[in-house]
């Protein structure tokens, strides 16, 4: 039997990130009705080049980006400039949040596919934590160890699996390039230490890093399909937990 070839998954980034805009969608929509107000104050801590930072500005929310690279945020002003909106951009650590932004000054703080990254994860979501407003909420979008496993198996790396699921960090090998992945457990049991209640938890690219591109290729209505079979089984009790990434939302 021919491996499946995963080296360019399926799916655009629209696709693949479907399921977290739903989520904010939402979480946006009750702010501003709670609140009261059109313009809610947001964070995007790690937005690096702005993929969520510039269309959340563009919905006319006042966003802030920090992140430790120059280069990404000189992206970012660039994307926010091309698409007529305004992003502050503040160089700085996660682990900082708290000397950059006020106290209880934000509706919602992004921390998508950063904890990965951070040392200390568990003092960046404190950090985090500390810039919400009584009623906002975070966003953590974090890779998932289950889903390394399904794919080094899927590219015939049957041991560097194993190793995901042994391994403490959830890394496949000396040679993985993330630093750390975590179950749905863990990042509750973070989100619960920084003092954050627990809100919704979807899985987001459960099949789209599963399909080889050639399979949308070309397949008019086929990239729709993917997105609305990613939607629904993104809540799925089983689907939701082999997911690529995982989304948990914290409420204060
Ligand atoms: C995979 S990118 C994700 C970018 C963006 N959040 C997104 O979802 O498109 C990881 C980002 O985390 C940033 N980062 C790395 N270490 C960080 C830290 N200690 N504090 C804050 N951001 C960090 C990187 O500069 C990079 O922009």
């Amino acid at each position: 039997m021919r491996a499946v070839d995963i080296s360019r998954p399926a799916g655009t980034p629209a696709v693949r990130t479907a399921v977290v805009w739903d989520v904010l969608r939402a979480v946006l929509a009750d702010r501003m009705s709670a609140t009261g107000r059109d313009r809610l104050d947001i964070v995007d801590a790690g937005g690096g080049t702005g993929g969520f930072a510039v269309p959340l500005a563009g919905l006319g929310h006042a966003v802030t980006v920090v992140d430790p690279s120059p280069d990404s945020l000189a992206a970012l002003e660039r994307r926010a400039a091309e698409a007529g909106v305004e992003v502050r951009a503040l160089q700085g650590d996660a682990a900082d949040l708290g000397d950059l932004l006020p106290a209880g000054g934000a509706d919602l703080v992004l921390c998508h596919s950063v904890l990965e990254y951070v040392e200390d994860p568990a003092g960046a979501l404190g950090a985090v934590a500390g810039l919400l407003r009584e009623g906002g909420a975070v966003s953590v979008l974090a890779a998932n160890p289950l889903a390394a496993a399904l794919h080094r198996s899927v590219a015939g790396r049957f041991d560097e699996a194993l190793r995901v699921l042994d391994d403490p960090e959830g890394r496949w090998g000396d040679r993985d390039p993330t630093p750390r992945r975590f179950t749905r457990e863990a990042l509750a049991a973070l989100l619960s230490a920084s003092g954050l209640r627990i809100g919704e938890v979807h899985g987001v690219r459960i099949f789209a890093d599963l399909v080889p591109s050639r399979l949308l290729d070309g397949e008019p209505g086929a990239a729709r399909a993917l997105a609305a079979l990613e939607q629904a089984a993104a809540v799925h009790p089983v689907l939701r937990d082999i997911a690529t990434q995982l989304h948990i939302l914290g409420h204060r």
